[in-house]
């Protein structure tokens, strides 16, 4: 009996020392999870740095919907309007655009990015919806034409319509090729353009004009506020690799030692804007004074500052010290042959200038292309836009 008393004597102490070992191993894995939660969060706060953001009062803070935000011209709207401290919904299909350009704002409480396509009703509530969602660049829009168009066309309707919907402004990113191949110059917003309705580039350039005419019937007979921006040739960071057109093209040839293949060849001259994310981006910036200006009609953005191709191209050759080449192509079925903004409107409208030298606008363009060169292998990059899409056996237009 006594042997027992002393066995449960030392099983007694024995419990309360596993209880006091137990309560001691529970602190201390709280302590260790609340050490480890804040240390987390403290590395968080460090590590997530977004660019400043200005702080807006509830009545000057808007929803903004951008379309095609997630692209070179859009992220870059993307940045000016969230830095001046609005909520931006940025909704993309990546066809052109890439998640790199806005992942800057990932995470961040006004900033929202949604995989959508614009052809698809959106319905979402917001104050005002930047319009950009379409391929920009020749080869991109000519890759699917009917996609273009749909884009184009549906794509602005549905925008339209959520504008109707929620009461919203719309602003069009609308473009020069409206103007198509123009006998009239430098072009005013008065011109209604010399257009091939049934050539390679009719896809974006009917595109555009009827996303013009559809603004306008719903401002007519909706109401909806509309605002249209016909943007000139811009050019910057974040272009895309593949965007094909003259700037990124040569800057590619000639960092890269290859031959500056010049189209143009009977008259070449075609208009240049330098565009570049530092000074606030002149582009994006008088895009978004136009879209709180009170004159709805269209306004050129662009710079009439005419260079010819072939001095273009003898420029950035200067500026990157490259050896390249300079080889001669003929030219592409309907390019404009001459293309110059009369921004006389805008000038008066928006007080409009585009301020900044071609060299310094280059100069920044060239350190992107080489920084984007550098994540190729080999440092190499041969722009390589698709051909194309033809069904096989089908009639083809000559
Ligand atoms: N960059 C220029 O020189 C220029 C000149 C004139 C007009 N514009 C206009 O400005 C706008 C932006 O041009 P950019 O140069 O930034 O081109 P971009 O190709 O870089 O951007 C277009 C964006 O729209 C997205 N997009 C395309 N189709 C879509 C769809 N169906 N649904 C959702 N998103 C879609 C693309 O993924 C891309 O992010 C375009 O509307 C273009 O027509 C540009």
């Amino acid at each position: 009996r006594r042997m027992k008393r002393v066995i449960w004597m030392i099983s007694g102490s024995n419990r309360r020392m596993v209880k006091l070992l137990f309560a001691l191993a529970l602190i201390a894995y709280i302590a260790l999870f609340f050490f480890f939660f804040f240390l987390n969060l403290l590395f968080y706060s460090f590590s997530q740095k977004y660019p400043p953001v200005k702080f807006l009062s509830e009545k000057d803070r808007k929803r903004i919907l951008i379309t095609g935000g997630a692209g070179f011209v859009g992220s870059h709207l993307t940045d000016k309007l969230m830095m001046d401290g609005h909520e931006v919904t940025v909704v993309d299909n990546f066809f052109t655009g890439r998640k790199r350009n806005v992942e800057h704002w990932l995470g961040h409480e006004n900033f929202e990015l949604i995989n959508h396509d614009v052809v698809e009703p959106l319905y979402i509530e917001v104050d005002q919806i930047y319009h950009l969602a379409s391929p920009a660049s020749p080869p991109n829009y000519m890759y699917n034409p009917i996609k273009t168009i749909k884009t184009n066309t549906i794509g602005t309707l549905n925008m339209l319509g959520l504008a109707k919907r929620v009461g919203a402004r719309l602003l069009l990113a609308s473009t020069s090729e409206v103007y198509g191949d123009p006998e009239v110059h430098p072009q005013n917003e008065e011109y209604w353009g010399h257009v091939n309705p049934i050539g390679p580039r009719a896809c974006y350039d009917e595109g555009k004009r009827v996303a013009e005419t559809m603004c306008y019937a719903y401002m007519k007979q909706e109401g909806v506020e509309v605002r249209v921006a016909r943007i000139f040739n811009t050019f910057g960071s974040r272009m895309h690799m593949n965007d094909g057109r003259v700037v990124s093209n040569f800057i590619l040839q000639a960092l890269q030692g290859e031959p500056l293949t010049v189209r143009a060849t009977n008259h070449p001259l075609q208009d240049f804007i330098f565009f570049f994310p530092i000074v606030c981006t002149l582009l994006v910036k008088y895009t978004a004074l136009k879209m709180y200006c009170n004159i709805s009609s269209p306004v050129n953005l662009g710079n009439p500052e005419e260079h010819t191709i072939l001095k273009f191209a003898q420029l950035i050759k200067s500026l990157v010290v490259s050896r390249s080449q300079i080889q001669f192509l003929p030219e592409a079925q309907d390019d404009p042959q001459r293309r110059k903004p009369d921004i006389r409107k805008a000038k008066m409208m928006l007080a409009w200038e585009p301020v900044v030298p071609l060299e310094e606008g280059l100069k920044k363009t060239i350190q992107y292309f080489s920084r984007e060169l550098e994540h190729q292998a080999n440092n190499q990059y041969i722009p390589k836009p698709k051909a194309a899409r033809m069904k096989k056996g089908r009639t083809r237009h000559i």
